[in-house]
């Protein structure tokens, strides 16, 4: 009797310890937290992971530091609520900072809890996701927390290329806890909500007297459409949860594995792509008409949407497969390549390239931004990524011209010359070093120059021009095209293509690393 009533009363401990630990920083903050609007750590986890699957792992943690009173304020499990459950029935490993604790602030303890389920998803080969929330370094703690970013880096950086990390800012991620996101493939932000900044407004007004808030400064707003950290800014949690599960289900485990395929095999061709491309050149067109038509069930999750809009990027499948989609978009600036273009294009090849998602591309560009301001801002370096980007992916590689492939610009593209494995034109398609207004201009200088009728001479050299030179046919008859197809039969022939890239190998050169011009 003695023996079950000691273990009666062990087992009423656990359970009151399990209680206590459920409850983060204490109800008054959950109460406050609530009151804000946002849900706590754990009703996050809960949202984002299959019903009963988490199971959390370091719930006893807690701090060992003494200094500044923290041995008063010692919270079971921390600042952060750690472990692994399903996501669409697929293995996902979290982190979820609580702000009931200290502001979510990072003690030395709470990152050996977040580097421990790093550690364990790269080594059983399943994405990451971190749900952040959080003032930053511990203050208290001094180099403590500082070493404990360090220690979270280190696993971010080792960690990509190998299992996808995702991070979603539901609040502040204030100083160094921005680059833990930053590290990662993705960051979600919620609107209103997070904030990511190296230095905060006070900081800002003290060194520079510039008066900025938090939100314009650092929201997600911000992220999304100017400085271009954020891939997604969302609405609500309840979105960005919903999110993060869309986003998984067309990524692969791990960088060994290949993505999920779904059972759309529907390959019949497709009504409505042939009237996109307007007869004039200067015209526009959008880019999400063609891709939404292609795509299985029009499903496209588009990345960085309000980030440089003249490219598009996103996920999607197609036949079942998931591809990654890079198109140019004649809607936005003419859909010419610029330098912020070229970096967002870049990252999402190679992110695609490193996780086995081939890569679609839908081609209409007329060339790369000229002007002082894209020189000066270095548009041959950052060009140069997408270029190094698309040489280096040995993805399958499938392209459909649509209409312009002009310049330097039809080389970066997928080309063939880049070893662009299938490369379609519509017979819309145009290859050409320039325009044909400015190509006359320079070819037929002195004609002009000296023609009676310089109007007349220059509209028939421009027709000449567009005659021999502005279509795909000149390409295609040195297989830099491997075929010019009808606009409706692209989604049956990219099914295709796919299909027979299947099993492609390609291996680079051995090398430790390349030296990409960042
Ligand atoms: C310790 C912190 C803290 C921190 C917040 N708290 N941040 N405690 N270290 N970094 C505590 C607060 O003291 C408060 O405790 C509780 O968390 C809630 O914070 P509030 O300020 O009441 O909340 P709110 O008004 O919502 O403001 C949130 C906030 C603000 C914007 C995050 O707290 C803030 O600015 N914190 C400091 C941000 C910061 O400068 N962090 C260090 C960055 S440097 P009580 O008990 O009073 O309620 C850094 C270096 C990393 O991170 C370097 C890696 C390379």
């Amino acid at each position: 009797m003695a023996a079950t009533s000691r273990t009666d009363d062990k087992l009423e401990d656990l359970r009151r310890k399990r209680g206590e630990s459920q409850l983060g920083g204490g109800q008054r903050r959950i109460d406050a937290q609530r009151g804000k609007g946002k849900m706590t750590a754990r009703e996050r986890i809960a949202m984002l992971m299959d019903s009963g699957s988490f199971q959390e792992i370091d719930p006893f943690v807690v701090h060992q530091s003494t200094e500044f009173g923290l041995d008063r304020q010692r919270y079971l499990g921390d600042s952060v609520v750690t472990g692994y459950g399903k996501v669409d029935e697929r293995l996902t490993f979290v982190y979820a900072q609580d702000f009931t604790v200290m502001g979510g602030s990072l003690s030395n303890a709470a990152a050996q809890k977040i580097c421990k389920v790093m550690d364990h998803a790269v080594a059983t080969g399943a994405p990451i996701v971190g749900l952040i929330d959080s003032g930053g370094a511990r203050i208290q703690e001094g180099v403590d927390s500082l070493s404990g970013y360090s220690d979270i880096f280190l696993r971010n950086v080792r960690a990509s290329g190998v299992i996808p990390q995702i991070s979603a800012v539901f609040g502040p991620a204030a100083g160094g806890a921005s680059y833990s996101p930053a590290l990662t493939d993705y960051v979600m932000m919620v609107r209103g909500q997070g904030q990511l900044y190296i230095t905060g407004p006070d900081v800002i007004k003290a060194v520079t007297g510039e008066d900025i808030t938090h939100e314009a400064l650092g929201g997600a707003e911000s992220h999304a459409s100017k400085s271009g950290v954020a891939h997604f800014d969302i609405d609500s949690e309840e979105a960005c949860i919903s999110a993060i599960s869309l986003l998984l289900s067309f990524l692969p485990q791990n960088n060994m594995e290949e993505p999920p395929r779904t059972n759309a095999r529907d390959a019949s061709v497709v009504e409505g792509l042939t009237e996109i491309v307007p007869d004039s050149p200067n015209q526009s067109y959008n880019m999400l008409d063609v891709i939404s038509r292609v795509v299985d069930d029009g499903g496209f999750m588009e990345v960085h949407a309000s980030y440089a809009r003249n490219i598009v990027v996103g996920h999607a499948r197609i036949g079942g497969r998931s591809v990654g989609i890079v198109a140019n978009q004649p809607e936005t600036m003419a859909g010419v390549l610029d330098i912020n273009a070229s970096v967002k294009a870049a990252r999402f090849v190679r992110f695609c390239d490193a996780f086995n998602i081939p890569l679609v591309t839908f081609i209409d560009v007329p060339g790369f931004m000229p002007g002082s301001a894209q020189e000066y801002g270095g548009i041959i370096r950052h060009g140069a990524k997408l270029i190094y980007a698309y040489a280096e992916a040995t993805v399958p590689k499938v392209s459909v011209l649509t209409r312009k492939a002009y310049g330097g610009a039809y080389i970066v593209m997928s080309s063939k010359n880049l070893r662009g494995d299938v490369n379609y034109s519509w017979p819309t398609g145009e290859v050409a070093v320039m325009g044909a207004e400015g190509a006359v201009n320079i070819i037929h200088r002195s004609e002009l120059r000296d023609a009676a009728n310089p109007a007349a001479v220059r509209s028939q050299r421009v027709a000449e021009y567009q005659e021999r030179l502005m279509n795909p046919y000149a390409a295609a008859g040195r297989g830099l095209i491997d075929d010019v197809i009808e606009p409706l039969e692209t989604r049956p022939k990219i099914i295709s293509a796919l299909e027979m890239l299947v099993n492609k190998r390609e291996a680079l050169p051995p090398k430790k690393h390349g030296s990409i011009p960042l």
